[in-house]
């Protein structure tokens, strides 16, 4: 067997746990450093993981010289991380969505990493789901037909979730490269998060083979009522001249076409999505033609759309793609959003994006 690729996971929360699970479970990889500014959370990383633990990225980095160098933090610190892994000369970056908050973030780490020639992967793993992977085998087979739209719906907020939407829209597309887009957006309950985004964005994709993209995220997007589990109420899904299909990230597929309706179970897990996500990145560093479907060229161009659409929201028009010139639309998405407020679609979003007061206070 080849020799094991040693991987540094930084910032051990939630999505960094799931990596080093994943990579130490994968005999391809040993988790060779863990590294996290919390002190709480890299001593139950290290008992955990053992190998070489720090709470500074560039003096592990520097120490362990890794192969893989995986960081899982929040998306405000994304190309510090990408400069201190090339630094380490590691081979291979893995990632979280979203790439960036803004395209100028997103064009620089884009850059580093064609300039150093390091492989990228980001972490759009809910496609490996028996789910997600039914639809696309259904709409590769050809079964609807010529596929003329594609759509995507989450209730959650846009740097949580439009990235996923995008990506595997794109997916169901074949890749296609985008043309241009048109957004509208509303509320900025939710610029203030961690996870910095409008309450409600939606907004039409042209695709370079003519197929129509419609995307909605946020407090203003339909119910799934189909999914009980808030985070997972996401549809997306493809119409074609003879029937569509669709799937649910909490609950199953389902496809009608010409020879009738089918439907089939699944729901989105870590435990199931992992393992052949890490898989995947083995076996593209064994070999340049493996190339990882969750690689950073795929996943920046699915960023840019999403830009795209918040440049669009914000002034109008639509965009043309793809983009030229950096921006912060984060900023631009705060100085439009003022006072523009969100009218949520269901109760739920209503509690989820804080408009419980205002209906309260509007009823009473
Ligand atoms: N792909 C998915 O399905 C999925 C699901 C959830 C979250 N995410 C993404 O994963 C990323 C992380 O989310 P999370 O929920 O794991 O966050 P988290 O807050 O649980 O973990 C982030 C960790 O990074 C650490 N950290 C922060 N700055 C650091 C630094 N400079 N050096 C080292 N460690 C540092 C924090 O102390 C924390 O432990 C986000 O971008 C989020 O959008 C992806």
């Amino acid at each position: 067997m080849s020799r094991k690729y040693r991987v540094l996971v930084v910032g051990m929360g939630k999505r960094g746990t799931h990596h080093a699970l994943a990579f130490q479970a994968n005999n391809r990889f040993e988790v060779a450093a863990v590294c996290d500014i919390d002190p709480a959370r890299l001593d139950a990383a290290a008992s955990r993981f053992g190998g070489i633990r720090g709470r500074d990225a560039l003096q592990v980095a520097s120490a362990v010289k890794p192969d893989v160098f995986c960081f899982c933090t929040l998306p405000h610190l994304r190309s510090e991380m990408v400069r201190i892994g090339i630094q380490s000369g590691a081979r291979l970056m893995a990632f979280e969505k979203p790439v960036a908050l803004t395209s100028r973030e997103g064009m620089k780490i884009r850059n580093m990493l064609l300039a150093a020639g390091v492989k990228a992967v980001v972490s759009h793993q809910h496609r490996y789901g028996e789910h997600y992977r039914k639809v696309k085998e259904i709409i590769a087979s050809g079964a609807l037909g010529r596929v003329h739209t594609v759509y995507a719906t989450a209730s959650g907020w846009m740097t949580h979730m439009l990235s996923h939407l995008i990506d595997y829209m794109r997916w169901y597309n074949g890749n296609t490269e985008a043309q241009w887009v048109m957004a509208q957006a509303a509320g900025d309950g939710k610029l203030s998060d961690l996870h910095p985004s409008p309450d409600y964005i939606g907004g039409f994709i042209q695709f370079a083979n003519g197929v129509r993209g419609i995307v909605e995220c946020g407090a203003g997007a339909p119910d799934v009522p189909e999914v009980d589990y808030w985070w997972r109420k996401c549809r997306v899904g493809a119409q074609g001249t003879d029937g569509f299909a669709e799937v649910l990230t909490g609950g199953g597929w389902r496809v009608v076409s010409k020879s009738g309706a089918t439907s089939g179970g699944g729901c989105m897990n870590y435990d199931l999505d992992m393992p052949p996500y890490i898989q995947d990145m083995a076996d593209w560093l064994d070999d340049d033609r493996k190339v990882h479907p969750c690689n950073f060229e795929n996943a920046y161009a699915g960023f840019a759309i999403m830009m795209a659409l918040c440049r669009s929201a914000v002034g109008g028009g639509q965009v043309a793609l793809p983009l030229t010139d950096a921006a912060d639309e984060i900023q631009m998405l705060k100085a439009y959003l003022v006072g523009r407020k969100v009218l949520a679609s269901t109760p739920v979003n209503a509690k989820e994006y804080g408009l419980l007061d205002a209906v309260s206070k509007r009823v009473a």
